[in-house]
């Protein structure tokens, strides 16, 4: 089971010990349309970490998607650099897979199994018998062994979600990027969602850039959190959230991380002066 403690140790060791597995250096990312230019974020720097749970909090519009669009190389930095493993990222690559908040995009007309090997046998990863094997290994991992046969549409929301998470994980990439994944789900399911994703995480230990706008999300699947101010997103804070899982919702210390880090997006009067670099303040990092 997650085990908070434990992986913050592991986590903290990691960081000691290696470079970032993925750095966003200064990037500033825009849209140009046919009558203007639309900054979408300004000067925004963070590193993932191998096995981080890197999670970008913040409000609509702030341009989390389109940091997501550009680490997987749909969208390229106006300015500053993306570098996975010390590559400049300028293409979409099988390294970085993105779970899309549509589960509904699996196609119908294949069972679990096969839209679970798809992308294996699409991009010639592997060949059909060793497909089904590695597709097998990861439904088994979400809990799906039994319905790989099943179609989608007989399936639920959750596991839908399930099937395109096996389906991203099969491919073994360098990172999984999610956008909103859940979003689309009730209350419940989404909570159960976010349990099962942590499990899993327990077990495969990827490396995961997930991005939501819901500041309980953000600490209960994060173990670090990158916060943007509104748009044009800029790196607001970065806070440590490992010790924080389903078990804490609802207790002091969650409530109390909550509303600071609510008072750090919405309320301009709780940021300090703007330093030009980050400040260490307790668990959380600064910067302006
Ligand atoms: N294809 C596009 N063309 C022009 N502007 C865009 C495009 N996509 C996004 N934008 C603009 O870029 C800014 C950032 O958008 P983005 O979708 O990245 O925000 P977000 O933080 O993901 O918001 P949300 O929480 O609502 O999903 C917004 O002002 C948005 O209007
Ligand atoms: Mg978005």
């Amino acid at each position: 089971m997650h085990n908070p403690a434990a992986e913050a140790a592991s986590v903290s060791a990691a960081v000691q010990a290696s470079t970032p597995l993925l750095q966003v250096d200064q990037v500033s990312l825009q849209y140009r349309t046919s009558s203007a230019v639309v900054q979408a974020t300004h000067d925004v720097s963070f590193g993932v970490y191998p096995a981080d749970r890197f999670v970008l909090l913040g409000p609509s519009g702030c341009g989390k998607s389109s940091l997501l669009k550009s680490v997987a190389g749909f969208l390229p930095p106006a300015s500053g650099e993306i570098r996975l493993d010390g590559q400049v990222v300028r293409h979409p690559g099988p390294d970085r897979i993105v779970v899309f908040q549509e589960f509904d995009q699996l196609p119908p007309w294949k069972t679990v199994l096969q839209n679970v090997m798809f992308p294996l046998l699409a991009s010639k990863t592997l060949k059909k018998r060793e497909a089904a094997e590695r597709a097998r290994h990861y439904l088994e991992k979400v809990g799906l062994a039994r319905f790989a046969d099943a179609y989608p549409h007989t399936l639920s929301g959750g596991m839908k979600a399930r099937v395109a998470i096996a389906r991203a994980l099969a491919m073994q990439p360098k990172m999984l990027l999610m956008d909103e994944p859940f979003a689309a789900l009730d209350a419940l399911t989404r909570r159960k969602m976010q349990e099962e994703l942590l499990m899993l995480w327990d077990e495969v230990r990827f490396t995961l850039l997930f991005v939501t706008h819901s500041i309980e999300e953000a600490l209960v699947v994060g173990n670090r959190i990158l916060l943007l101010s509104p748009h044009p997103g800029r790196v607001r804070a970065e806070i440590n959230s490992h010790q924080y899982d389903l078990a804490s919702l609802g207790g002091a210390g969650f409530q109390q991380t909550a509303q600071r880090i609510h008072r750090l997006l919405f309320d301009e009067g709780a940021a300090p002066a703007a330093p030009e670099k980050p400040i260490n303040f307790g668990d959380v990092r600064f910067s302006y």
